[in-house]
């Protein structure tokens, strides 16, 4: 793209039309985002280290009952939750398709000896193996699916499961869907960031769309030597509770429950999500 392309651009984007996500699996964005996985100062790409051990041990104690068995975590990213179940004595297996994410999980487990197994593949057409006892999904990823390929991760996420298997959902709640889409465009200059490592200036905008109940997010990165843009959007699909209850009954799941937070309670630094967990049935 270069700069007359932004003038020019539909005003409004249709949903999934111009990208289906931020360049998660290309080589050197993932390196530049794994550093924001890692990072201590904010909870953009994974949260921090002391948000994550209470959420596993809500996961480990309270979901898992304490008890150890398999679990497949889709969208693992460097394995920062299947590191800590493995430590806790689960046996874990990762699938995400950050190259970066995945070389960073894998040097994790060998160097401290944990049972976890990683797959750099992408979760819309993946096989995901069977007879987990617990499969996971979170921090609001199944919302930036289409619902058809929602619809089939779901799917696959039931016959990887054991019966009476739990499925772990993390989603956004609707209201941070449509808050995002209604905020205002903004733009930053950095000289070397998560959309490039060269002087570049990022325009961000948002639209919510009241049809699809959807917002797509554009970010146009302009490079700051040669005026090149590189466009990414994302879109993500609101649900409300009961849409997400339907989802899982759609799927075959049954005991759906609905939690505030990944720590089972209200969680103030969190409430943009929210979590359902269902079974595959006996
Ligand atoms: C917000 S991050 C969360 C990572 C991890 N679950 C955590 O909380 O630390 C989303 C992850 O989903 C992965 N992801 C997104 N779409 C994917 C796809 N289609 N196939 C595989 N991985 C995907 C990204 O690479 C990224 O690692």
């Amino acid at each position: 793209m270069n700069l007359i392309d932004l003038p020019n651009r539909p005003v409004v984007p249709a949903p999934w039309a111009e990208g289906d996500n931020i360049p998660w699996s290309e080589p050197d964005f993932s390196e530049r985002m794994l550093k924001e996985h890692l990072s201590q100062e904010h909870d953009a790409a994974s949260r921090r280290a002391a948000k994550i051990d209470q959420q596993v041990n809500w996961i480990h104690n309270h979901l898992l009952g304490g008890r150890t068995t398999s679990v497949l975590d889709l969208g693992c990213g460097p394995g920062l939750y299947t590191s800590r179940l493995a430590a806790l004595g689960h046996s874990c297996t990762g699938i995400d398709f950050s190259p970066a994410s995945i070389r960073y999980a894998r040097k994790q487990a060998r160097q401290g000896g944990l049972h976890c197994t990683y797959y750099a593949e992408d979760l819309r057409s993946a096989y995901f193996g069977s007879g987990y006892g617990m499969v996971m999904l979170i921090y609001g990823e199944l919302n930036v699916f289409h619902t058809e390929a929602a619809h089939d991760i779901l799917q696959r996420a039931w016959q990887a499961l054991a019966p009476r298997g739990a499925l772990l959902l993390e989603v956004s709640v609707p209201d941070s869907i449509s808050y995002r889409g209604n905020r205002p465009p903004t733009w930053y200059s950095s000289q070397n960031g998560l959309f490039s490592s060269r002087p570049h200036i990022v325009l961000e905008e948002n639209h919510w769309d009241e049809a699809s109940r959807t917002t797509t997010t554009r970010y146009y990165a302009v490079d700051a030597a040669s005026a090149g843009v590189s466009g990414y959007a994302v879109t993500y699909q609101a649900y409300t509770p009961d849409e997400y209850v339907a989802l899982l009954q759609e799927c075959r799941f049954h005991d759906v429950m609905l939690y505030p937070s990944l720590i089972g309670v209200q969680d103030d630094s969190q409430s943009d999500y929210m979590v359902v967990v269902a079974r595959r049935p006996a």
